[in-house]
Formats: structure tokens, sequence, C-alpha cells
């Protein structure tokens, strides 16, 4: 790979992706193992947090340590942008500081971009706004790929907060790419305009949506981006759009059931859904060091 910055799936050509997965294949491979790498010696991680993670940041540093790089966190709430430092003038003190990647989750789309325009070090996308989150997407592909194999004309049905999601940006465009049909499903409230632009297919009725789903993909309410009412009751959206059992007998019989995480239980995923035996979302928690090793590897030393 030769690239400085991962951004956004939407950046990405088929081969960069396959080079992605199946260097983290090779990654997840190493971790079942036990092993560790040195190919990020000497380099600097830095993880440049604007928004709550649990997953994508302690991952991100767990794949630099992985790869025998140092790391640095920084904690808005404890950092000097609480001065009023704007994320350029912070951008370039981590410059200065010698980092090698600044890995950058903000409420704001774009604004990895706008970082990647000013600083030398490699900026990977951990999540900006309502636009993308391409390692999620990345390690929900790599989760599926050593499930099913090959993924081409596979059904793919994304359900739930789809306006207000990046991973849902990110994943139709992945999913897409690696020959999948994909469908998003939501209420009217919780749909984007020209969401169908990005090459899928949109239901609003879910029991429809789902027949013969091979991979079922609920999305969490996500109330801290919402200025308003989508919808009356968390019940009667359980009812509507929630993940069950019972609606998950019509998919296909090798179906799985991913979740880019935090889950709320009975809201948009049962929870013996989430717990079954078809549920894959601790496995995707591993992968997700898997894919950001692949992708810190393939960026840093893909540019040397
Ligand atoms: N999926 C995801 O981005 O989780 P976190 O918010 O915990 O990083």
């Amino acid at each position: 790979m030769n690239r400085k910055d991962i951004l956004g799936i939407k950046d990405l050509t088929r081969a960069e992706v396959n080079e992605i997965l199946s260097t983290a294949s090779v990654m997840r491979d190493m971790i079942d193992r036990g092993e560790k790498s040195s190919s990020l010696r000497g380099k600097n991680v830095t993880t440049l947090f604007y928004e709550n993670s649990t997953r994508t940041r302690n991952s991100f540093e767990t794949a630099a340590k992985n790869l025998g790089a140092s790391t640095t966190g920084i904690s808005v709430a404890t950092s000097s942008v609480q001065k009023g430092e704007t994320l350029v003038d912070t951008g370039m003190t981590l410059d200065a500081l010698k980092t090698d990647v600044i890995v950058i989750r903000h409420s704001v789309a774009g604004s990895c971009r706008l970082l990647a325009g000013v600083v030398k070090a490699s900026v990977i996308n951990a999540g900006d706004g309502l636009n993308e989150h391409p390692s999620q997407a990345l390690l929900d592909g790599l989760t599926a790929v050593r499930h099913f194999g090959n993924l081409a004309g596979k059904k793919v049905v994304i359900v739930g907060d789809i306006k207000h999601s990046r991973v849902a940006r990110s994943d139709v465009r992945l999913f897409g790419m690696l020959g999948c049909r994909v469908t998003v499903c939501a209420p009217y409230s919780l749909l984007p305009c020209g969401i169908d632009s990005l090459g899928c297919e949109v239901e609003t009725d879910f029991d429809s949506a789902i027949q013969a789903a091979n991979i079922v993909l609920p999305l969490r309410v996500q109330r801290e981006r919402m200025d308003g009412a989508y919808f009356s009751t968390q019940e009667e959206y359980h009812k509507y759009y929630g993940v069950t059992q019972k609606r998950l007998d019509s998919c296909a019989d090798d179906y799985i059931v991913m979740h880019p995480g935090p889950i709320n239980r009975e809201s948009e995923i049962a929870g013996d859904v989430a717990d079954g035996d078809h549920s894959m979302i601790l496995e995707q928690v591993t992968n997700g060091v898997a894919v950001r090793m692949a992708m810190l590897d393939l960026l840093v030393n893909g540019r040397m």
C-alpha cells in the first residue's frame, strides 16, 4: 500500500481493501498464536479522541503495541484543547513531537481530512461525525470473510439508526465492494436522504428486509446525536426494528449477527441474540485488533 492516510472506505481501491483484509487475516492468526511483531519498532502512534470510545481506541493502542510501536493517548478532556487549541494547532504540535501516525475520532465530518492536510504524520480516521468509520467496516468485512470465505452475492441487512451512523456509510461501501447485496432498513425518520446513492437497497419494513439474509447488522440508536424524537418509545422501536430470534428464523440457514458496539440490549438487539451461537460481536472485537495492526503496518511500512 502506498498512501499517507486512511480517511474513508470511499478513498480505498478494491485492491487496497483486499490487501488490508489478507494482511489482517495473517495478523489474526498471529494473535491466536500469542505472537507479536516488531515491524513498527521505533515508531509512535498517537490516539487523539474527541469522542468517547472503548473498542476503537483500545484496539488501535493494542495493535500498535503488538507491532512494537510506542503509543501516546491524548485525552481531550485533560489536554490543551480545553484551553482553546484548534485541531490544526494540536496536529502541528503532534507533528513536532515526531509521532508517525495520528488516529483521530472527532464529532465533525471531514475533520480527519483537515488534519491530514496539515500534518506530516499518517492520519487514520477512527470515526468523523456522520461521515465514515473505515476501520469498523474493515473489521466487519474481515469477520464476514473469515466466516463465509467469498462474500459475492451474500445478503447484508443493516438495520437501525442509519441516519446518524458513520458505520452504516462505511459498511455499505465496503460490503458493496466485496460483492454483497446490501439493504439498509429503518423507520423513515432514521433514514438519511440519498443513502441509496452509496449502492444499497432501502427498506422500512424489517420483517420483509430480513428474509434470506446472510448477515444481519443492527445499529445502536445514537441518542447523543439526536435533537428531537425520532420514534415514540424504546419498546415500540424494539417491536418493529429489534433483532429477535423470531425474526432471525427467516434468515438464510448460515446467517450471522454482527454489531459494531456498544450494544443496547432489548433496544436494537435482544439479549439472547447478542449472546447466541450466531453472534459474532466478540469475534469482531478481536478482529478489530487484527485489522488495525494491518492498517498500521501497511500504512507505515508501505510508504518507507
Ligand atoms: N464500534 C465502535 O466504534 O466502538 P467504540 O465507540 O467503543 O470505539
